[in-house]
């Protein structure tokens, strides 16, 4: 079944270029105004609402308000300009919108946004469903059913838990505890795939800023003075471009936090204002003399070893133990094999509503086989395995197949070990000048297994597959 899209916005050029992004994959309803809009939610069952934040008769944030009143579950997206930010916030803050969209967007970030977005909104109908059912039943509640309830009470939705029983998560788990409460600046390291961004997200979701806007920035996506006016903002005319006063994204998380994704990838003068800011809230707008200040939760997240990074002068150690007041490593997923079937559980349910399954758990061969694998890109690769596994496998249970990676763990050891095994024979060959009974006498293996070796590794066949050198 498509979802059901509905576009507000008062320009009709721009109507029909959202309807034609989305008609593809979605139903697509458009209409110029926010009266039209409301009439059209409390007929039709709209999954996720797109209104421009300017439009003469009502304004995006005021429709997308009334919204909720019609359509308490329906997905709210605005689409503004960076001067609009003001008013946004506070719609944002009272949970009105969802996400917003700035223009002119880029076509492809769009859908994704709203495909993301629509993710949430399956899981928050199932959530939903599940309470429901749960309800209902009321009555001999095994564990699991428990935890479902748990689950499918929480606010925003199950798609956020941090999920983890390792001793390496538990420690994780204390640790955010501790921090969570205040405003200490939190370092993340680890690979990528870990569960940084989660992390950050859950930090803001569950402190005393969760009210306030969390915003990430990926600090090796812009060239440094495009980062710098990002985070900063600028002056109208403060470079060649910069047509308009530029609010940065300090300016914006005002109050909440913000995500320095990649923080080993900011320049040196970059590094300088980051820690000013970090030391005392205030900064300077690109292009401007005084001073501003903000109130910002930050978070820095890397899955570079910093430490190194400074001594290559790449990274300065003032900075760093000023991001560094509380650390906290994630380690890889091979390294806590024990989180690998609560995860892979959690991912089914995560995709398997998108993926219409009723799919309700794995075999045992799919476990051991999801046990041994070494996840190189971790979490988020299991996750990808699991959502090819749920869309090859329409079964009750999930069966090994081809969407498991091909990774052997006995075959890879098998292999260094013929490796040690050739390159003693190789020595061997030399020492004993190619006499094979003291080779073999040397290895305790019979000549004939000697031979078979010699031959599979090509030791002392100058041409194979002719006969050896001597004997
Ligand atoms: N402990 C966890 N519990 C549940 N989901 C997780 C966990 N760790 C990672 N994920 C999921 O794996 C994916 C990658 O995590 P992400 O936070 O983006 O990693 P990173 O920022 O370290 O690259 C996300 O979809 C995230 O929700
Ligand atoms: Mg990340």
């Amino acid at each position: 079944m498509k979802h059901h899209l509905l576009v507000v916005d008062d320009e009709k050029e721009i109507l029909r270029s959202l309807t034609l992004t989305f008609a593809k994959d979605y139903e697509v309803s458009a209409v110029s105004s926010g009266t039209e809009a409301l009439a059209l939610l409390a007929q039709r069952d709209i999954a996720l609402i797109i209104a421009d934040q300017r439009m003469p008769e009502m304004s995006g944030a005021e429709l997308l308000a009334r919204a909720i009143e019609i359509k308490p579950n329906a997905i709210r997206m605005i689409l503004t300009g960076y001067t609009d930010t003001a008013a946004l916030v506070q719609a944002i803050n009272q949970g009105h919108i969802y996400q917003y969209i700035n223009k002119p967007w880029d076509r492809q970030e769009l859908k994704l946004a709203v495909q993301r977005a629509l993710e949430h909104y399956e899981l928050a109908m199932e959530n939903q469903r599940l309470l429901k059912a749960l309800q209902a039943a009321n009555e001999r509640l095994n564990d699991e059913n428990l935890l479902l309830k748990k689950e499918a009470g929480r606010e925003p939705a199950f798609m956020d838990a941090v999920i983890g029983q390792s001793p390496a998560m538990r420690r994780i788990f204390d640790l955010l505890g501790k921090v969570i409460d205040n405003a200490a600046t939190v370092l993340l390291t680890g690979e990528t795939g870990t569960g940084k961004t989660l992390l950050a997200r859950h930090i803001h979701a569950h402190g005393p800023r969760k009210g306030k806007l969390f915003i990430e920035q990926n600090c090796g996506a812009l060239p440094e003075t495009l980062l710098e006016s990002e985070l900063f903002g600028h002056k109208r005319g403060a470079f060649t471009g910069a047509v308009q006063d530029h609010k940065g994204l300090f300016e914006v998380a005002d109050g909440g936090t913000l995500l320095l994704d990649e923080i080993s990838e900011m320049s040196a003068a970059l590094q300088v204002k980051l820690l000013q800011i970090l030391q005392d809230g205030r900064f300077r707008r690109v292009g401007e003399s005084h001073y501003r200040q903000v109130d910002v939760r930050v978070i820095a997240a890397t899955n570079r070893d910093l430490s190194a990074e400074i001594e290559t002068g790449r990274f300065r150690s003032d900075l760093y133990y000023r991001l560094n007041v509380f650390p906290l490593h994630v380690p890889p997923l091979r390294e806590r094999s024990e989180d690998i079937p609560l995860l892979a559980e959690h991912c089914l349910r995560k995709y398997r509503h998108k993926l219409n399954r009723q799919t309700t758990g794995f075999t045992e061969a799919t476990l051991q086989a999801l046990l041994q694998y070494d996840y190189p890109g971790n979490v988020r690769e299991l996750e990808n395995l699991i959502e090819r596994a749920l869309i090859l496998n329409s079964d009750t249970l999930i069966e090994p197949g081809e969407w498991l990676p091909r990774f052997c763990p006995d075959d890879s050891e098998l292999s260094r070990l013929e490796q040690v095994e050739r390159a003693e024979i190789a020595r061997l060959f030399e020492l004993h000048q190619g006499n094979i009974r003291l080779i073999a006498k040397d290895l305790g293996i019979s000549r004939t297994t000697l031979w078979r070796r010699m031959k599979e590794y090509r030791i002392g066949f100058r041409t194979a597959p002719n006969p050896p050198v001597s004997i």
